[in-house]
């Protein structure tokens, strides 16, 4: 059915919305609905959703609520990738279809799903709650609402990007590994514990940051990238994570576990061979009784087929590697001189 969404005087193009269905009241399995309707430049996708639900069909669910990219529940993926529909042009999405015409709408990725568009949000929200996003304050309940407790704004620049987060959790459906691990912390959530501990008024710092670097914590991301360019405010999720490793590192207690290990014997192997060595990674990771009880059984099936990577002694270093070196130790001076005036 075709039908018309605004009677201003602009071209319009008849515009089909391929939407994800599924009501698990009565559905076994998820389908697509296509609705085709009369579209004019200027249009966004929840407007168009919106007629669809108020002239075509009112059996279909999404959810939003501010329509101005303020609030963050109407974040789906259009077209294959996790947005803000009340931001997302109709005009701009048409030129991103596969198939000529025809605009995809589906749920967010890697939270359960309810119904249609609508995904479960209490995961996200329960591990928020684990991972202490909150500030707990180090002033005393006795003075609090007597006077203001400021910070500089040197401070603030820290964290002031990271504050924009809506929650909107576009960034989580788009996770790699969320997608092979619901476990893992999430990208939302290690933005919002990287700003509760750069917080000088915070008082759990030491308590957040033991969690975070535990199994599914921040050691587990692959920095692929994937969170900072889908972020619907543009926020620099990965200096989030830079900070938060960083942190862990230069903290005792969080540097015996095997993710800090993992990371400092990369950075030695690329420092003195400018690669990795592979045959001896596991081992200065984990340790040998780990190595033993855990890899034994693959290393043993990798010999067999000859595919082992080769022993130390055997690994040559990269061409160049005496610039690479120079490069790289003044890279490490650079992070160094940058954590200080950080701490000042
Ligand atoms: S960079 Fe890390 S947190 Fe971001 S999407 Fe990739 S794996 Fe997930
Ligand atoms: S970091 Fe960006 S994409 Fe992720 S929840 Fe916050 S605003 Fe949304
Ligand atoms: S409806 Fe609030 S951000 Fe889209």
């Amino acid at each position: 059915m075709t039908v018309s969404i605004d009677q201003q005087q602009e071209p319009k193009r008849d515009v089909t919305f391929r939407v994800f269905r599924f009501n698990p009241q009565v559905d076994s399995k998820s389908y697509f609905d296509d609705y085709t309707i009369s579209v004019e430049r200027g249009i966004t996708v929840l407007r168009s959703l919106n007629y669809i639900k108020e002239h075509v069909d009112a059996s279909l669910s999404f959810r939003a609520f501010c329509q101005a990219g303020i609030c963050g529940s109407c974040a789906m993926r259009v077209n294959g990738l996790s947005k803000l529909a009340c931001t997302a042009q109709v005009w701009d999405e048409l030129a991103k279809c596969r198939e000529p015409g025809i605009i995809k709408v589906e749920p967010l990725r890697s939270l359960p799903m309810i119904k249609d568009l609508i995904v479960d949000m209490d995961p996200l929200v329960s591990k928020m709650t684990h991972y202490s996003n909150w500030i707990d304050s180090t002033m005393p309940e006795a003075e609090m609402g007597r006077k203001e407790f400021l910070i500089s704004e040197e401070e603030f620049e820290r964290y002031d990007k990271a504050t924009d987060c809506i929650l909107c959790a576009s960034c989580v459906s788009e996770c790699s590994i969320l997608r092979a691990n619901k476990e893992y912390v999430s990208p939302a959530v290690l933005l919002k514990s990287y700003r509760m501990n750069v917080d000088s008024r915070d008082s759990i710092h030491d308590l957040r940051l033991s969690e975070l670097v535990k199994d599914h914590g921040v050691w587990d991301c692959t920095h692929c990238y994937r969170c900072q360019e889908s972020c619907v405010k543009s926020i620099p999720i990965m200096e989030a994570i830079h900070g938060i490793r960083e942190d862990a590192i230069a903290s005792r207690g969080a540097k015996d576990t095997s993710g800090a290990k993992h990371a400092e014997a990369f950075m030695e192997d690329i420092e003195k061979k400018g690669k990795l060595v592979e045959a001896t990674l596991p081992i200065r990771t984990n340790g040998i009784v780990w190595t033993l009880k855990n890899l034994l059984p693959m290393a043993v099936k990798m010999i067999m087929k000859r595919r082992t990577p080769p022993p130390p002694p055997l690994v040559k270093s990269s061409k160049g590697i005496k610039i690479f070196r120079t490069m790289f130790r003044e890279m490490s001076e650079h992070v160094k001189e940058d954590q200080k005036s950080h701490k000042k």
